[in-house]
């Protein structure tokens, strides 16, 4: 494959992995079962990035099932998110790119919510951070944070290098975190991932004291725990699958209500007038997306504020079935389908943000955005009213 036996596409692959391999003294190359592409929205690519893949392109196929995270529009209603036709026609360029090395176009960072849903132990090459981190955590299968030239290279190659997460010694937690305070509602998830990714400091965590997770708190803690300072793997007591094999380090810190409420002060912002409520960092569930449907039914998105639900457009079509889309564009909210608020072209478009997602603030202040962080209720409050309440 080095010699380019297999032609253009694999040999600048195995030359990104074997570079790799050699920077992290990888001993091996080990098969993944997929992979999540991440660096698929123009607005971050660019035409440089976009002459790189349509150079892949022409003889490259991926060996194995491979997704995309999300792009920097809707790929079928871009109009309604205000994105330029100048931008949908290059976007659209780097889809195709993508589409014709045989890349599913399910542009998402949830994937394991949409049919991509690793086995316990398995390989992985993924890209998107809070992905890396549900995958490792919550699925217990093996996957550095790629990045997505890396990514790329395992798709075309079938296997990445074997260092970092692939290897037990690397797994093992470094630090001990009691939670001692209530998890009330889905943005305090977010604010536990803030308190402990600045106190784990890029280590391992075990985590104790947590009683119960839903699958949207813990998709909502991945994302917050790793923006936030934290490795893309930790450990929950009693809730992930491989917490009870791990020995518990001796290194302990302690999150406690103090925790949280300086989480929010640190993430709040001073602003009341909110012009853009988006939900859906990581992309919602179908669940996530009834909460919306039942909470906004029968109202109207305030005149001078959007509602975005960022989700993938394969929970979008259930939503279609189910209703709940009629509901939530009958009073003027918007679905954002295969992409989300920090890879969209909005710098400067909008000037605050409401939203669940203690990850979506901190990419949304790159975009100059004051953000607010609350419950579901508060951002569909905010949306309908178009002021943060608290
Ligand atoms: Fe996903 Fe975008 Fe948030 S990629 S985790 S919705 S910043």
């Amino acid at each position: 494959m080095l010699d380019g036996a297999e032609g253009y596409a694999v040999k600048k692959s195995m030359e990104i992995l074997v570079a790799l391999g050699d920077i992290y003294g990888a001993q091996d190359l080990v098969k993944v079962g997929s992979v999540q592409v991440s660096g698929v929205s123009y607005h971050n690519l660019g035409d440089a990035g976009l002459e790189f893949l349509n150079e892949l392109a022409k003889d490259g196929k991926v060996k194995v099932l491979t997704t995309l995270n999300p792009a920097g529009m809707d790929l079928e209603s871009w109009q309604q998110l205000g994105i330029s036709p100048e931008f949908a026609e290059k976007q659209n360029l780097v889809i195709d790119a993508f589409q014709r090395m045989g890349i599913l176009v399910s542009c998402t960072c949830t994937p394991y919510l949409i049919g991509n849903l690793p086995l316990y132990g398995e390989h992985l090459a993924w890209s998107e951070s809070s992905a890396v981190t549900f995958a490792n955590s919550v699925l217990g299968a093996r996957t550095n944070r790629e990045g997505g030239p890396s990514a790329l290279a395992a798709a075309f190659v079938g296997k990445t290098p074997c260092y970092g997460l692939h290897l037990d010694e690397n797994r093992l937690p470094d630090v001990r975190v009691k939670v001692e305070c209530d998890l009330v509602k889905l943005s305090d998830w977010g604010a536990l991932g803030y308190a402990i990714g600045k106190k784990a400091e890029n280590k391992i965590s075990y985590i104790t004291g947590i009683k119960t997770a839903e699958l949207d708190e813990l998709k909502s803690f991945c994302a917050s725990v790793v923006t936030y300072g934290a490795k893309p793997l930790f450990y929950m007591k009693g809730i992930t699958p491989a917490a009870e094999q791990q020995p518990e380090p001796k290194e302990t810190v302690t999150i406690g209500p103090a925790d949280i409420k300086n989480a929010y002060d640190n993430i709040n912002d001073q602003v009341s007038d909110i012009e853009l409520v988006c939900v859906g960092c990581p992309h919602c569930s179908i669940n996530e997306i009834e909460k919306v449907a039942v909470l906004l039914k029968g109202k109207k998105v305030a005149d001078n504020t959007e509602f975005w639900v960022a989700t993938s457009r394969t929970a979008k079509q259930l939503a279609d079935r189910r209703g709940y889309t009629q509901t939530i564009e009958a009073a003027g909210g918007k679905f954002a389908c295969d992409t989300c608020m920090a890879v969209a072209p909005l710098k400067g478009r909008f000037k605050s943000l409401a939203t669940t997602s203690a990850k979506g603030c901190f990419y949304s202040r790159q975009n100059l955005m004051k953000t607010k962080m609350g419950s579901v209720e508060e951002c569909v409050d905010a949306a309908v009213t178009g002021k943060w309440s608290n």
